[in-house]
């Protein structure tokens, strides 16, 4: 099929076949299709949207565009994806937490972009800890310890690298066909029988309003069933972070925590709603997930000892925000307190940029508490006062005091299965 024809039919609105989705991808992939004729396919795509059917084509070309992962007979094979928000450092917990509950979890993640944090970045606050295992290294570490959390190889569905940089060039990010296709490649790529949905929603994530989080969470949930696998997704609050950590050791640090019965009530009970097994609140009190996590560590080449006291990035200062007057929280803002990490040194605008594993932030407030006047609502840890003003700046405006207190989204909002859709 002739890509001219292709984008004839697309501009006529007409309904893609398999076939002419699959001669898009792969024209992609080879650059017999040149960047402005794909940019046109997104544009079209992104105008007039995409059926199920050709959301499932786009998403199954896609993962073919690369290697599958495929895994030896044994336990389920599951993965949680996060729509990204600001503090979520559910991975590090989940994954060991459903090792110990009879499951594997071959997880492949990301790192950080602007506001949103990225799993790898966090977890490579251990020393050590390799993001980058080939094949081998990740086939024993799941044999092994039966997860690993590690980076995306080149050959990980290369169709949606190429498309997603010319997604974002051309202001088409936000279509949700797209973006279902984008996650679920990456994901069916990876060899996984049972996928579990994050769709966060608010202002820290990619999904502002309930009603594009549900639309999304829908599709996904949709196109996934139809791709054969189980799958389920769970819309949660993202208006406030998750957690009191923001950054990258102090997430591992709080993440530690939790595995080992502790921690934050908001961060144990997203986890546990994500495991959907009512065995998992046992295996986090009583260290079995725990010990799964240091032995994933390990076998990652990270060093375990580290994990109380010596991560990479020490030797911040810290300043802490008090509140000025008497009153209840209003908003705790992800986005401001995002980018307030970021502007520390947490994150990065480019994949290439390096990140510091120690500056961030410790949130002490929570939307709707009682505050007196001087009770601290932030620590800022930042390296030598780096940023430091224009932190508070976000800070001020984005943490805010009032005389009522303030509403925030539920924890978790709602859950959808394959029936619902
Ligand atoms: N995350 C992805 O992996 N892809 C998108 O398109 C959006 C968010």
């Amino acid at each position: 099929m002739h890509i001219e024809d292709i984008l004839l039919s697309m501009g006529k609105g007409e309904i893609q076949s398999d076939e002419a989705v699959q001669a898009f991808v792969s024209g992609v992939v080879s650059e017999t299709i040149s960047r402005p004729q794909a940019a046109a396919w997104l544009a079209f795509a992104f105008a007039r949207t995409l059926s199920d059917a050709e959301t499932l084509a786009l998403t199954r070309a896609m993962t073919d565009s690369g290697d599958v992962m495929t895994w030896p007979d044994g336990p389920t094979l599951m993965d949680k994806h996060s729509t990204g928000g600001v503090g979520d450092k559910v991975s590090l917990v989940l994954a060991p937490l459903w090792v110990a509950l009879g499951r594997r979890v071959p997880m492949i993640s990301g790192r950080g972009l602007g506001h949103t944090g990225g799993t790898l970045d966090k977890l490579e606050a251990i020393p050590g800890y390799r993001t980058d295992l080939d094949q081998d290294a990740l086939e024993r570490t799941l044999q092994d310890v039966g997860c690993f959390i590690s980076g995306q190889t080149r050959a990980l569905a290369p169709a949606d690298r190429i498309l997603y940089a010319l997604r974002n060039e051309t202001q088409t990010v936000a279509s949700i066909p797209l973006i279902t296709g984008s996650i679920l490649s990456k994901k069916l790529a990876e060899g996984v029988e049972h996928l579990v949905l994050d769709v966060k929603v608010g202002s820290g994530a990619f999904m502002t309003s309930p009603e594009r989080g549900a639309a999304l969470a829908r599709m996904l949930v949709r196109v996934c069933a139809l791709a054969g696998k189980q799958v389920e997704a769970h819309l949660t609050a993202m208006d406030q972070p998750l957690g009191q950590a923001v950054g990258n050791a102090n997430e591992v640090e709080e993440a530690v925590a939790c595995l080992r019965g502790g921690g934050p009530a908001d961060l144990r009970a997203l986890t546990l709603a994500l495991a959907g097994d009512p065995r998992a609140a046992d295996l986090l009190d009583n260290g079995a997930a725990m010990e799964i996590f240091e032995r994933m560590v390990h076998a990652q080449g990270g060093d375990v000892g580290a994990l109380d006291g010596g991560l990479r990035g020490a030797g911040c200062q810290e300043h802490v925000v008090v509140a000025e007057r008497d009153g209840f929280i209003g908003q705790v803002h992800a986005l401001s307190v995002g980018r307030a990490a970021f502007v520390l040194g947490a994150g990065r605008s480019r994949a290439e940029d390096p990140v510091d594993h120690g500056v961030g932030l410790q949130i002490h407030a929570r939307v709707g508490q009682k505050v007196d006047r001087g009770q601290p609502l932030v620590t800022v840890l930042h390296r030598d006062g780096h940023a430091l003003d224009e932190a508070l700046a976000l800070l001020r405006a984005g943490v805010t005091v009032t005389d009522e207190p303030g509403t925030a989204f539920p924890l978790l909002m709602d859950h959808v299965g394959p029936a619902d859709v």
